[in-house]
């Protein structure tokens, strides 16, 4: 494994599907995995056997077609879910099983009613089960967020030598700060013994708005995997979202890491997402909300078309976005007013674009957004004399 690469796990078909209203059917989930696919992908969660006769279909059929990327099935920690998941990752050229248990003593005590002694022999058992199937085992501790590390420590070297290939190290509630979760998965670089033999994965929701900042610390820390989803859908508040921390990445080359993301796809995919899930973007959603490039204050706008870094850092073309935006609003300045102008079609100059502003201000007092053709109307006005200085 090259040292920097960051392997990216897209969890849209599971985490991401387990959102009410986003249900797909085997056909949708099959589209979807090709397109993830040729996104770049390096892991595609492809369902949860188990859970429905259609999951264990779209997982079967999803096997069959993806010739590149891993293709892997959610388990719990059953020995039913683990041979349900390998038949249905029965066709894969490459195939993971992802299984574990719950962790943290919220999940010990309320959901399992057991003991730590219990969960760790549960956790090893069900990693020798999926090992009779695949050699691409993952393992994930639910809520390790909210596990005490030296137990996690413990689970995670015994996981291992039974043949976890990843480990996987979620924070399902979406609870830590960065540097909580930077630290758990540097706790885990540092004490578990053959942590050498295994990809840190880093699983973080969003519940506090920071899962994209606690993978990005998770992978400082040592991490080498990232569970994604595209626009960053999943249960409660989401999941880290894939466009996210692909371009942190990107941008912060210097860091020293990579993904094998193919970024000029990441807004038309975040667009078929969308649609096919039905779960509009929220439009000042980073790398593909539909403001995410837009400028609507004089200050900016005057800036930027000065020189578009002054105010972008990451140009829309690089995520196949379209073209950045000069929008006009009641805070925006001459120099928009002029760029727009001049975009559709009218010489104006500096005299004229001052008389014309105060024109303008009027109208945009009185709506949320100036279109072309208040301004063609402005234009006509102006050139009328129906507008003097
Ligand atoms: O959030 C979580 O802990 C999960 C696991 C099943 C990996 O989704
Ligand atoms: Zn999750």
């Amino acid at each position: 494994m090259a040292e920097g690469k960051v392997h990216i796990f897209d969890t849209t078909l599971r985490d991401g599907e387990q959102v009410p209203g986003c249900r797909l059917n085997a056909k949708e989930k099959i589209g979807l995995a090709l397109k993830l696919e040729a996104l770049g992908v390096d892991i595609i969660e492809a369902g949860f056997p188990i859970s429905s006769p259609g999951d264990f279909e779209s997982v079967s059929q999803i096997s069959k077609v993806i010739k590149n990327a891993t293709v892997c099935g959610l388990t719990r920690a059953v020995q039913k879910d683990i041979e349900v998941a390998a038949e249905a990752l029965k066709g894969a050229a490459r195939s993971r099983i992802h299984t574990g248990i719950g962790t943290s003593d919220y999940h010990i005590k309320s959901k399992f009613n057991s003991t730590r002694g219990d969960i760790l022999q549960r956790a090893i058992q069900c990693v020798k089960w999926a090992k009779n199937y695949v050699d691409d085992v993952e393992f994930y501790a639910e809520d390790a967020g909210r596990t005490d590390n030296d137990y996690l420590a413990q689970v995670i070297e015994a996981v291992i030598k039974a043949g976890a290939t990843v480990v996987n190290i979620p924070d399902t509630t979406g609870y830590c700060l960065p540097h909580q979760y930077g630290e758990k998965i540097a706790y885990l670089v540092n004490t578990v013994n053959n942590i050498d033999k295994a990809i840190i994965s880093c699983h973080c929701h969003n519940d506090l708005g920071l899962a994209t900042a606690n993978s990005i610390a998770g992978v400082i820390a040592g991490a080498r995997q990232i569970e994604c989803t595209i626009n960053g859908l999943g249960e409660r508040a989401g999941n880290t979202s894939l466009e996210e921390v692909v371009m942190i990445i990107k941008q912060h080359n210097g860091l020293g890491y990579y993904t094998n993301i193919n970024a000029k796809q990441l807004n038309p995919l975040s667009r078929i997402v969308s649609d096919t899930m039905r779960m509009p973007v929220q439009p000042n959603k980073a790398i593909v909300g539909s403001n995410a490039f837009s400028h609507s204050s004089g200050i900016h706008q005057d800036g930027f078309l000065k020189d578009a870094l002054t105010y972008e850092i990451i140009n829309p073309e690089e995520v196949g976005a379209d073209s950045s935006k000069i929008v006009l609003t009641a805070r925006s300045g001459r120099s928009a007013l002029a760029y727009r102008f001049q975009k559709l079609g009218f010489q104006f100059d500096r005299n004229d674009v001052d008389v014309l502003y105060d024109a303008f201000l009027k109208v945009a007092d009185n709506k949320k957004e100036v279109e072309d053709y208040d301004l063609g109307a402005l234009a006509q006005q102006y050139q009328s004399n129906a507008i003097v200085a």
